[in-house]
Formats: structure tokens, sequence, C-alpha cells
């Protein structure tokens, strides 16, 4: 089982060792689906086969020199009386199989979504978002279509092969040479099909993600692509990627054009139609058995040219489950840690000889029990080097240093957005690591100059995270963070929708709605990172107010440059290329630290 950071609550378990037993699982989650579609297989083909072998008898009826009409009738209805059969089974095959295809195809979608939810932050780093998607939404489908129609007809396929062979051998088992000689070559045949059409079946998925995720990238990107006018340069780097995905198509279709079992089909007719013949010349079959066989031999028709199709379909299926599962099994470094310590919290941080890189060893959670992350390469670039602080319970820590040297690394140690590689980061003097990971991050909010809006009302945002708020309580928030008088400024004032469908909010409305949230969840420890925000003196008054009553009552972090802030933090830690060179009050640092002076620009 691979650590994650998030559980759903009804959460069904797969086998997730391999693709092969992954899709299995997913398939035995509903036996009835895989058994009906068996059964309905093999009745539906009996009673096709059946069919022929009555359009036979009819013949044999009909030239016997002594026939009753009575005797015909009765041939006329059982036949009649198979071919509804086979309508209804037909009927019963189509449904277990489509049932079946669209339950896994949801199942697999949920598992691979609360998977990518239970991700570390590092993992989303990471991955392309297109990439994500093409899988969460193509692939999930070819999973889909791998089962119906793909599976299905292979079903079918194989009863249709057998049940003709096992009424022909009712016939006469001579009769077998033919159909026999051709299976062995179809099957010789799409082996070797399947082995050449394999590879492009597993590129295309790949190129499919490719080409998804360049795209996903220029649209996010879009503002920044026009600003440059690199437009074009988009242009061809998507043609070059969409060609390359069409060249993968066309391969394809080159390898199925040679398939040659269509046409060794139409010769194996042939020769069986003569061997047919052969045998009734020399007395042993009836003209109506030789109908009989006829009929039979064209049912292997049907499996013969479908299965141009239905093995690719099932190596797209496999091909893209193995995409998803490969997703789901990436293994991430945090864990959630359920039997973590759970409690409010007082608001006490303390860092301990802290040492951190992105890239680095990354020791992951779980009671310190010091397995590395996998996969990670030893001795990655230091963003924090040996960093020991504590901050008290309601304090305000200011945060200060050039920019990249390591402010905002520093805080995301604290509600485990990263763990550390050494030393500890402490919550009212327990571990991170130890603490239940929802209890330690629902207590801890992070309001950036970037802040992210979901396409929702802005109601519903500022609710985020606090489901069960009223809409009393949503205002009374957005009052204190100064955010009320723009959001009833609105035409549809808390009901605004956000984002894509509605209005775009600017930085410091962002930011507002951002506090008014914080404001709500009320979190024990507050980390304010507003190092390159640049906004206007009204506004930036606005917003000072509204950050100084919610840095009150709690531990509050502020990653900030301006002064007028800083004064009111209790003390000021002045960070350099990832070293704490130094820590206190503004006066104190003004006069004995020169890295501080140089922030602020009052050294000579
Ligand atoms: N996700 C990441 N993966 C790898 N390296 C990163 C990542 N985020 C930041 N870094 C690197 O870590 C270093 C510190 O970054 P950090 O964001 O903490 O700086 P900062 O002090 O907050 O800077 P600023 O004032 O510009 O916000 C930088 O050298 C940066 O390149
Ligand atoms: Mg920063």
């Amino acid at each position: 089982m691979t650590k994650r950071e998030f559980t759903p609550e009804k959460e069904q378990r797969f086998n997730r060792s391999g693709t092969g037993r992954w899709i299995l699982s997913h398939t035995l989650r509903y036996p009835q689906f895989p058994l009906g579609m068996l059964l309905a297989a093999v009745l539906n083909n009996f009673f096709y086969s059946s069919v022929q072998v009555n359009i036979g008898r009819a013949f044999d009826v009909i030239t016997a020199p002594d026939w009753t009409s009575g005797a015909l009738l009765a041939v006329a209805l059982t036949t009649a009386g198979w071919a509804a059969g086979q309508g209804l089974t037909g009927l019963m095959r189509n449904y277990a199989a489509e049932f079946l295809a669209q339950r896994v195809e949801r199942d697999t979608r949920d598992e691979l979504y609360a998977s990518l939810l239970g991700k570390s932050q590092t993992f989303h780093s990471r991955q392309r978002i297109g990439d994500i998607m093409a899988r969460a939404t193509n692939d999930v489908h070819m999973l889909n279509l791998m089962y119906s129609p793909g599976l299905m007809l292979i079903t079918d396929s194989a009863m249709g092969t057998v049940v003709p062979l096992f009424l022909v051998a009712q016939l006469d088992p001579r009769l077998l040479l033919v159909p026999g000689i051709f299976l062995v070559l179809l099957a010789v045949t799409l082996v070797d099909y399947n082995r050449r059409l394999n590879p492009v079946s597993i590129a295309m998925r790949e190129q499919f993600g490719t080409m998804n995720a360049g795209l996903a990238e220029s649209i996010a990107g879009i503002e920044v692509v026009k600003a440059n006018v690199q437009e074009r340069y988009e242009w061809n780097k998507f043609i070059g990627n969409a060609r390359q995905f069409r060249d993968y198509f066309v391969e394809q279709g080159v390898i199925q054009a040679r398939y040659l079992p269509l046409l060794m089909f139409s010769l194996a007719w042939a020769a069986a139609f003569l061997h047919g013949l052969l045998l009734w010349r020399a007395g042993n079959l009836t003209l109506g058995q030789v109908i009989s066989f006829m009929g039979l031999m064209n049912a292997l028709r049907f499996p013969t040219f479908i299965s141009i199709f239905t093995f690719n379909l099932v190596q797209l299926g496999i091909a893209s489950g193995s995409r998803i599962l490969e997703m789901i099994n990436t293994e991430t470094e945090l864990d959630e840690n359920p039997a973590g310590v759970a409690r409010p919290i007082r608001g006490e941080v303390t860092f301990e000889h802290v040492s951190f890189s992105y890239n680095g060893t990354a020791r992951a959670g779980g009671n310190g029990t010091g397995t590395r992350g996998a996969g990670k390469a030893e001795g990655g670039f230091p963003v924090l080097k040996d960093i020991s602080f504590t901050a008290r319970p309601g304090e305000t820590i200011a945060i200060v240093g050039q920019t990249g040297s390591g402010k905002t690394t520093l805080t995301r140690l604290i509600n485990r957005i990263f763990d550390v590689n050494s030393g500890r980061v402490l919550v009212d003097g327990i571990d991170v690591r130890d603490w239940n990971l929802e209890s330690l991050r629902s207590q801890i909010s992070t309001i950036e100059q970037d802040v992210f809006l979901f396409s929702r009302t802005l109601a519903e945002n500022i609710a985020f995270g606090s489901a069960t708020a009223t809409m009393v309580q949503v205002e009374q928030a957005a009052q204190e963070a100064q955010a009320h008088e723009f959001i009833t400024g609105f035409h549809n004032s808390y009901q605004t929708e956000v984002g894509e469908r509605g209005v775009t909010l600017s930085g410091g409305q962002r930011q507002r709605v951002a506090i008014a949230r914080a404001f709500l969840t009320n979190p024990r420890i507050l980390i304010l990172d507003d190092s390159t925000s640049a906004i206007d003196s009204a506004t930036e008054d606005q917003i000072q107010r509204a950050m100084r009553r919610i840095s009150s009552e709690r531990t509050t972090f502020l990653i900030t440059h301006r002064l007028s802030q800083i004064r009111w933090a209790d003390r000021i830690l002045v960070l350099r290329r990832g070293r704490l060179v130094d820590q206190g009050t503004h006066e104190e640092l003004l006069a004995r630290s020169p890295d501080y002076c140089r922030i602020f620009a009052r050294c000579e």
C-alpha cells in the first residue's frame, strides 16, 4: 500500500500489484456481469448455430420424396424458436457487458481521483496537469471500451468459434479438418499481429498524454503566451505533437491493413466447401448436412473479421489501465497518519536544526519510522540549513530575507506540505510527523499573495474549509477581513461567481477573500505570505487592518517586507541563503544585523 494524505470514507480495495491483476479485481467486483456475459454468449452462439443446422435440416426435409408440410412446419417453428432465443441472449450479453464497462469506468475514475487527492505536493509539482487529465478522462474511457465492445466481442468470438465447431463435429468429425487448420493459422497470426500492435498502442496512449499536457499548459499560460507573442511557437509545438499522434494512428492502420486472416478465411471457406462436397459424393453426408456445415463455417467469418479490432481495443485498454495504475501506484512522500495526535493546537512552533531540500532525501512521515521517500536522489541542493527557533503561542513572527532565501519553504514545513530532511519541526512539542495530518492541517491556514479561488460563488469560496458555516458567519468573516464592502458592490453580492464564468478579482481582493476564509476556519497557526505583493496604499491599509485583526490571538508567521507590518511583529527572523542569520526586534536588528540592514537599504 502506498502512503497517502487522504482516504475516502467508503473505500473499495483493488489488487494493485500489476495491471492484469488490477483489471481482474475490478472485473470481479461485479461477478454477475462477466458470468452473465459468458453464459449469454454461449447460449447466443448455440442458438445461432442451431439455426444454421436447422436450415440444412429443412433442405433434407424437402428433398425427401415423401415430405409433409407438417415436418417442414416443425423445422420452421424450431428455427424461429432458436432465432428468438438468439435475440434474447444477445440482449443479455450486451447488457451485462455494458453494465460491467460503465461500472469499471466509474470505479477506476473514483479510485484515480481519490488517489490524486492523497498525493503529496511534491508529486503534484512534478506532474503535468494535462497528462493527469488525459489519464483521468481518456484512459479511463479506453478501459470502458476494452470491456464493451472489446471483451464482449472476444467472448462472443470465442464462443462463436467453439460452438459451431462442436456442432460440425456432430455432423461428421472429419469436417473439422479444414476449420481446424484455419484456426491454428489464425491463432499464430493473431499472436504475431498483437506483438506488432502492442508497442504502437502504448506509444499512442503516451503520445495522447503528451499532446494533452502541452495543450493544457499553453492554455493555462495563455496570458504569458500572448504577452510574449509566442502563439506561433506554441502552435508549431502542438502541431508537432498532434502529427506524432496521427503517425501512430497511421502505423496502427498499416498493421491492421496487413492483417491476413480474412483472406485466409476465404480460402478456408472454399476448401471446406470442397471437403463437404467430397464427403457428400462419397455418400457420407446428405445435401442438407453440407448446407448446415457451410452455414456453421460461415459463423467463423465474424470472429475472424472482428478480431482486427477487438484485440486492439483490449491492448489499448491494458495500456490505458497500466497508465492509470502507474499514477495510482506512484510513491508519495507523506502519509496521513490516521493514528497520530489529533487535538486542538495551542500554537507553539519549534524548529530544531531543520534542514531541507526539495529534491533531497525526504524522511517520510508517520511515527518517525524513518523510511526514505522512494526514488529520491541523495543530497539535493539545500534550501534550508540548520534552522532553530521557537514561536510561543500567540506570537507574531515576521520572516524576512532576500528573494529565494527560503521563507516560503520554511512555512511549508509547518503544515507538512513537505517533510524535513533532518532535524524536527514541533507543534506544541510534538513532531509534526506524529500529528494526524488532517488535524494538523485543519488548524493551520496559509494566505499567499497568489490566492487560488475556485469557480464557485464568493460565499462558497469563503466557506471553503468550513462546510457548516452559515451565511451570517460568512458575512461576519468577510466584514472582519474588510471584504464585505467590495463584495456587496457586485451585482450578485455573495452569490457572485468567481473565475471562469464570473467576475475576476484583483490580487488584493483575492487576498481578502482568503483572509475571510481564514477568519471562518479560525486556525491556531496562521501563515501570511505577502513578500511579493505590490498594492496601492488605500487597499494596503485595508489589508493591513484585516491582517492585523486575524493575526492577533494566534501564532502568526508573517512573510513581508513592509515596515508597517514588521513593526507589529513580536520577533523577526532574518534568513540568508537558507540560514537563520539573526532574530530579534526591528530596532535590535537594525542596530546589529548587516543582512537586515541591507534588506531595508538603511545601511551605508
Ligand atoms: N517546488 C520547488 N521545487 C524545487 N525548488 C524549489 C521549489 N520551490 C522553491 N524552490 C527553491 O527553493 C529556494 C527557496 O525558495 P522559497 O520559495 O522558499 O524562497 P522565498 O524566500 O519565499 O522567496 P520569495 O521572497 O521570492 O518568495 C529557491 O532557490 C527556489 O528555487
Ligand atoms: Mg516566497
